[in-house]
């Protein structure tokens, strides 16, 4: 299978898949930065720009196992976001992230980056799931930039509506010293404190457990980090809402696979079609959630 892979979509020196623990994986490299994308779940699980400190954070105890979801990288939460409306033994965030993807294109761009694009497989499970004629691509260009595209296109009879996120996990020196602007004014769902709605003043701290869904949120947001000495700026496209998330160490210490004090060094923003941004797709419709990482 690794031969057939290589043969097919390898790049010489830029691209070439591998066995993992977890099925297959993908090293990318080029002058603009390195990368390593799990074909389960298409999940981007390390992303590091030449000259640059990584900037995707992988749990030092993230599980790798056919079927479970990794915890780090760039997870692809779809078709929705978060519990399932209405059937709590759904797997929360969709099963996208835990399902097998296969490969249509790799390609070396002009400009020295890398595209790869990835097509969700599924399985009975998830057709049980989700009995609907959608195709999800995963559009990931490797360079300078981290590029991901989400397409769901909708071939079937009947509007089908997603709800989705990329569910992105930074790296960062210190939680507790970093701040996130760019939703200032912004309204938020505050889930740590029953979902109560919110008005975001200045730009986001953080001092304890966060978990919050920020509406009408289509600009730009920049992690400001002073320990790490570098902002990321996170831009989007097909998105009115962002996700802000980090456990904090109780509940990080409960999750079993966040590493000693891994909380510490990440933070979650996740460009989403969440809350009441879930997107309807008309028959023959498709809709791109596109977002972009880089380091200022
Ligand atoms: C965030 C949610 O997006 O994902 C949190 O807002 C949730 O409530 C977190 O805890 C992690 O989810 P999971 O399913 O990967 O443990």
């Amino acid at each position: 299978m690794m031969e057939e892979l290589n043969g097919r979509f390898g790049i010489e020196g830029q691209v070439v898949f591998r066995a993992g623990p977890s099925g297959v994986f993908v090293d990318v490299e080029n002058d603009g930065a390195r990368a390593m994308i799990a074909l389960q779940g298409a999940q981007v699980v390390d992303w590091v720009p030449r000259g640059e400190a990584p900037v995707i954070w992988l749990s030092r105890d993230a599980k790798f196992a056919e079927g479970k979801s990794i915890r780090g990288g760039a997870p692809v939460c779809w078709p929705w976001f978060g519990p399932h409306r209405s059937e709590l033994s759904f797997p929360a965030h969709g099963f996208a992230r835990t399902v097998p993807w296969e490969v249509i294109e790799t390609r070396a761009l002009a400009d020295g980056s890398t595209r790869l694009i990835f097509r969700l497989k599924g399985t009975e499970a998830s057709r049980t799931q989700w009995p609907h004629a959608t195709q999800l691509e995963n559009h990931i260009t490797v360079g300078k930039t981290l590029e991901v595209d989400l397409v769901t296109r909708n071939f079937g009879n009947e509007s089908v509506t997603i709800g989705q996120a990329l569910h992105t996990y930074f790296s960062v020196g210190d939680i507790r010293k970093v701040s996130l602007h760019g939703l200032d004014g912004r309204p938020y769902l505050d889930k740590v404190d029953g979902f109560s709605r919110k008005i975001q003043g200045g730009e986001v701290t953080f001092a304890g457990e966060t978990d919050r869904i920020y509406l009408d949120s289509t600009g730009d947001c920049i992690i400001a980090d002073p320990v790490l000495g570098r902002s990321i700026r996170i831009a989007k496209r097909g998105s009115a809402s962002t996700v802000v998330w980090n456990p904090w160490d109780e509940k990080a210490d409960k999750m079993g696979d966040m590493g000693e004090n891994g909380w510490l060094e990440m933070l979650c923003v996740e460009n989403a079609n969440a809350a009441d941004d879930v997107r309807s797709l008309a028959p023959g419709a498709e809709h791109h959630l596109w977002v972009s990482y880089r380091v200022e």
